[in-house]
């Protein structure tokens, strides 16, 4: 490709109760993420390059996306789902301490491999992102606006970093990052929303 841009989705309501999963509308500031995103697209992107859209299917991405110019493609791919917390699923990290003490432990000693009862693991996640980053590779310019375990591995996979270390790389809301790959390497360039 000749750039990537990668953004989470704009806040959720799940994001203020600090509840993970789920398949929750934008909160407010989330909105007003979905709002400012076209311009900063633009900016970046310039006005007369076309653009591809990838989301999720999950509402707090497509919401995320929907006031792009209708004229980028915008294409829906379970792929880029949020790592399945299984029972876990709709829980604050303190309930899952509370209600799964022993799970909370084990991804806390190795987060890269633990898997979620009836759910997933950051390992699972990198081997289902297999089909997308083989298409990511020879595509022209693509916008992803996806999720932060799943952003975590796609950004690994470009700069080169280890994927053992990914689970805990913080990726901020409202940012929207450029990736340009280049003979030397990858170039990154950040943007953030004014919310
Ligand atoms: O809501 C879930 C997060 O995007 C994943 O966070 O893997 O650090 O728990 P975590």
């Amino acid at each position: 490709p000749r750039s990537i841009w990668l953004s989470r989705h704009g806040e959720s309501q799940y994001n203020e109760t600090g509840q993970i999963g789920g398949d929750a509308e934008l909160s407010a500031n989330g909105e007003m993420y979905s709002r400012k995103l076209p311009k900063m697209v633009r900016d970046s992107v310039g006005d007369d390059r076309p653009l591809t859209v990838w989301t999720s299917t999950l509402k707090r991405t497509i919401s995320t996306a929907k006031h792009l110019p209708k004229e980028y493609n915008q294409l829906q791919w379970k792929a880029l789902d949020e790592l399945d917390a299984g029972v876990c699923d709709g829980l604050t990290y303190a309930e899952i301490e509370e209600q799964y003490p022993e799970d909370f432990k084990a991804r806390d000693d190795d987060k890269y491999n633990y898997r979620y009862r009836g759910g997933e693991s950051y390992r699972d996640v990198v081997i289902r992102l297999e089909p997308i980053i083989m298409e990511l590779e020879r595509s022209e310019d693509i916008l992803i606006i996806t999720h932060q375990a799943v952003l975590r591995c796609i950004y690994a996979y470009f700069m080169k970093k280890s994927q053992e270390d990914s689970p805990w790389m913080a990726v901020p809301l409202h940012t929207l990052i450029k990736l340009t790959p280049r003979a030397y390497g990858t170039e990154e360039q950040r943007y953030k929303a004014n919310i």
